[in-house]
């Protein structure tokens, strides 16, 4: 076993200080980071704070007033809660327990929502951590905490709520849950009417309720919900309307008002789950009820689970199976830097983030329902990013699953549905080349070469070596090339919003230009290294092609065109009225190596000068303020927003990576703080969105809402932000070769220590800046001639000493 770099160590206990999370906090709330929870202190944020409980196939999304939805496998197929999007009140229905003072016949929720009653200062905490969330209120002299948490081994949530009396006189109490079913089908639940209205079926068999509405995708085998509670019921209820009563929302249900369940059984109409619990608690005494909801395939299999984990032990059980998994997530890399916010990102959150993303890719979260959008293609690839050094065998899994996406001829679908692996949508121009990133990736962290040998099928052919189906990709983009020998942009690139129509289909991308430059150099690397001479050669060619053009027909003088419409006229030149300079264009220019020296310099320079802006940097500018099909639905988005203009949080780490590259790093970190959700975090009240994820954009000038954030959760922003904070800014990198420092520290910054698995062996690698004295590197003492760390696989800890020259601009 390789020791894992622990809490024992000095490093994690430093850098997980509690001081650490405090000096990052905002007006909403705080890190905790001994606990790894961020605290929220109010309910009424301005717009929900969510967390993603669920490690595997079963994932629920909760916000901080225990709003949210829940799925098994899919989000579109096994929907098992229901969610009202862009509902008013926001953030309906949820995961509610309301509870009725009996004497005083007043009631109100257990986590604010959705009664909304008036809480006193102190009177309300949620902590988000590590898979579970723990809402508290303290309402009328009961303390309440309700722990919601989603075991590691099975497809269920736990709920469960600790009620103290903390007041004089005993009280009788009334507790009522509530859970709104979905028919499993997310798509036709919402649309479909006069059909799902007339389906459901939700009864009661003891302590459980039980959804068993007869519709499921995959017909044959029996899909149910269902929500159980360790003690007897009082009553229940299985329609939604019996509980609520009619014109009446969540916040006023009538059993609730009345205390009285009305003892429905759902059949047709809408399933839900109520179950009535009596309690009666006297002055100073507690009690816990332990409810499970999750999705079964019988009721005695339901019944089951019900009694394994309304047991207290197997609940603690879960508790520290879940901590332990985390724990052990998190120890593949561990930083300490002179900057709290980067520590918190890089240990807890961000990579937290990246697991999540990797998970549910941009399907399912508050801004995205989980029904037109499956796993991305390129947006899942991308994802590998952000946690193949810690689950590389969840990650060769998914590569392999991807390239089964992929068609004969190279291309691939856009994405695809976890449940029936159907794949939808095709004709970007980007999509496929991203197998390409996320394999090399792989191949760099672990070294195991033998995925390249093994054969998947593509969609419409035989199977094929994932080498094959790399080359494909490749090739497949080199087939469609338009006038200036520049990609064809088809559909799209990634940005999905610069679609450029007109009759030829001859708009081109300079950005694909640069990326397929640089993928190519990634294939041509791997092609020497595995012998084929000739593939490497002819790519050689190739990319030297691409090289000329996009220096001859993309430079605009101070930055690089992004694109080319169908009429040949350029998109992100001076000489456009609007979106005269694309960031995408700049920063790949740089990162895929394709321009001089000079020009990289330049056009970074004109990013500074013409996208910076105080909350990051924007995608273009200046913004679009009419939409013209020759460009694209950028213009769509309001000035400010999204891919018009607004601060694109997936691009902004590529421009990060672009500086560091070119050795500024002052300027690369500036970056980074700019948009870090630890750093935002005191700006929370402009910000809005959560503090501790990052979203996918963040409105910018000349928006009147400048700075505040949107699309949080499900973006590229979390593994490319870690990319470029772990292998740019700390510089420690995965090589085919082995494990490369190439630190661009900021100029304040002294030093930091890394500890980091890498290839069976734990490197702890400490870096400073040397004034005086030895510079260079060495390992386990002994000095070593380059920057590249030998691969030792001999499960051991090695001692990595970087001493860092002074430069201008910071350290290199
Ligand atoms: C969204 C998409 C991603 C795309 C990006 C830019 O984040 O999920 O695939 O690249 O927008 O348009």
């Amino acid at each position: 076993m390789i020791p894992a770099p622990q809490l024992s160590s000095s490093l994690a206990a430093v850098s997980r200080s509690r001081d650490a999370g405090r000096q990052c906090a905002g007006p909403f709330g705080y890190f905790d980071e001994p606990r790894r929870e961020y605290v929220i202190t109010r309910p009424d944020l301005p717009t929900p704070w969510i967390n993603y409980l669920g490690l595997e196939a079963y994932c629920a999304l909760i916000s901080n007033t225990a709003g949210g939805y829940s799925f098994h496998l899919d989000p579109r197929d096994r929907r098992l809660l229901r969610f009202r999007y862009n509902h008013v009140p926001m953030d309906r229905p949820g995961r509610y327990l309301f509870l009725r003072d009996e004497a005083r016949a007043t009631f109100w929720s257990l986590t604010w929502q959705p009664t909304c009653q008036a809480l006193g200062p102190g009177a309300f905490e949620c902590r988000h951590g590590l898979g579970y969330t723990t809402i508290r209120t303290r309402v009328q002299g009961l303390d309440a905490t309700v722990e919601y948490l989603v075991p590691p081994r099975d497809p269920v949530e736990l709920w469960t709520a600790t009620l103290r009396n903390t007041g004089r006189l005993a009280r009788q109490l009334s507790l009522f849950s509530y859970a709104e079913f979905c028919i499993l089908q997310a798509l036709m639940d919402q649309t479909d009417f006069q059909y799902t209205l007339n389906i459901a079926k939700a009864v009661r068999s003891g302590r459980l309720l039980l959804h068993l509405t007869n519709y499921f995708p995959d017909a044959g085998r029996r899909h149910l919900a269902f929500f159980g509670v360790d003690r007897a019921l009082s009553g229940f209820d299985c329609d939604r309307e019996a509980f609520l009563g009619p014109y009446q929302g969540e916040g006023s249900p009538q059993v609730v008002a009345q205390g009285r369940s009305r003892n429905s059984i759902a059949s047709g109409g809408n399933p839900i789950g109520s179950h009535w619990i009596r309690l009666r608690l006297r002055p100073g005494q507690s009690t816990t009820i332990r409810f499970v909801l999750g999705a079964s395939v019988s009721p005695a299999h339901a019944a089951r689970m019900t009694r394994r984990y309304t047991r207290p032990s197997a609940a603690r059980k879960a508790r520290a199976e879940l901590a332990a998994s985390w724990e052990r997530y998190l120890s593949h890399m561990r930083v300490q830097t002179p900057e709290p916010g980067v520590d918190l990102l890089i240990n807890t959150w961000n990579a937290y983030q990246c697991r999540v993303t990797f998970n549910w890719s941009r399907s399912a979260s508050y801004y995205e329902s989980g029904i037109g959008r499956g796993m991305g293609f390129r947006d899942s690839n991308q994802d590998t990013l952000g946690v193949v050094h810690a689950i590389p065998d969840r990650v060769r899994a998914r590569i392999l699953t991807l390239a089964r996406n992929q068609f004969a001829r190279g291309d691939a679908y856009h994405q695809y549905f976890p449940l029936t692996g159907q794949g939808d949508k095709t004709g970007y121009s980007d999509d496929h080349l991203w197998l390409i990133v996320s394999t090399m990736a792989y191949l760099k962290e672990t070294g195991e070469y033998v995925i390249l040998k093994t054969r998947t099928p593509f969609v419409d052919g035989p199977p094929a070596s994932l080498y094959e189906h790399l080359a494909r990709a490749l090739n497949y983009s080199y087939a469609q090339l338009g006038p200036h020998e520049l990609p064809l942009i088809g559909v799209a690139d990634w940005n999905d919003c610069l679609n450029p129509t007109g009759p030829r289909a001859q708009a081109e991308s300079v950005w694909v230009a640069e990326f397929l430059y640089y993928v190519t150099n990634e294939m041509i690397a791997l092609a020497r290294r595995l012998g084929c001479r000739m593939d490497a050669a002819r790519w050689a060619r190739k990319a030297a092609r691409l090289r000329v053009a996009v220096n001859r027909h993309a430079w605009d003088g101070a930055w690089f065109i992004r694109a080319f419409d169908d009429r040949r006229r350029p998109i992100g030149s001076h000489r456009c009225r609007e979106g005269k300079i694309h960031l995408n264009a700049q920063s790949w220019a740089v990162i895929s190596g394709i321009t001089t020296p000079d020009r990289a310099r330049r056009c970074m320079d004109a990013v500074r000068r013409f996208l910076d802006s105080p909350h990051g940097i924007r995608l273009c500018a200046p913004a679009y303020t009419t939409y013209d099909p020759s460009v694209g639905a950028v213009g769509t988005f309001e000035p400010g927003l999204k891919e018009n203009g607004g601060i694109f949080c997936h691009a902004n780490p590529w421009a990060m990576m672009a500086e560091a590259l070119l050795g500024r790093a002052d300027r690369a970190f500036t970056y980074y703080r700019k948009i870090a959700p630890t750093f935002r975090n005191r700006l929370a009240d402009v910000h809005q969105a959560e503090g501790y994820v990052y979203p996918q954009f963040i409105a910018a000038p000349p928006h009147r809402d400048a700075g505040r954030a949107r699309n949080s959760w499900l973006t590229g922003s979390a593994a490319w932000n870690y990319v470029f904070a772990t292998q740019y800014l700390l510089g420690v990198r995965p090589t085919l070769d082995g494990l490369l420092l190439d630190p661009c520290l900021p100029q304040a910054w002294p030093g930091f220590c890394m500890q980091r698995i890498f290839r069976g062996a734990r490197y702890d690698i400490h870096v400073r800046r040397a004034r005086a004295g030895y510079r260079g590197m060495r390992v386990d003492g002994r000095p070593v001639p380059s920057r590249l760390v030998p691969v030792f696989r001999d499960r051991r800890v090695h001692r990595v000493e970087l001493a860092l020259a002074e430069t201008r601009n910071g350290s290199r």
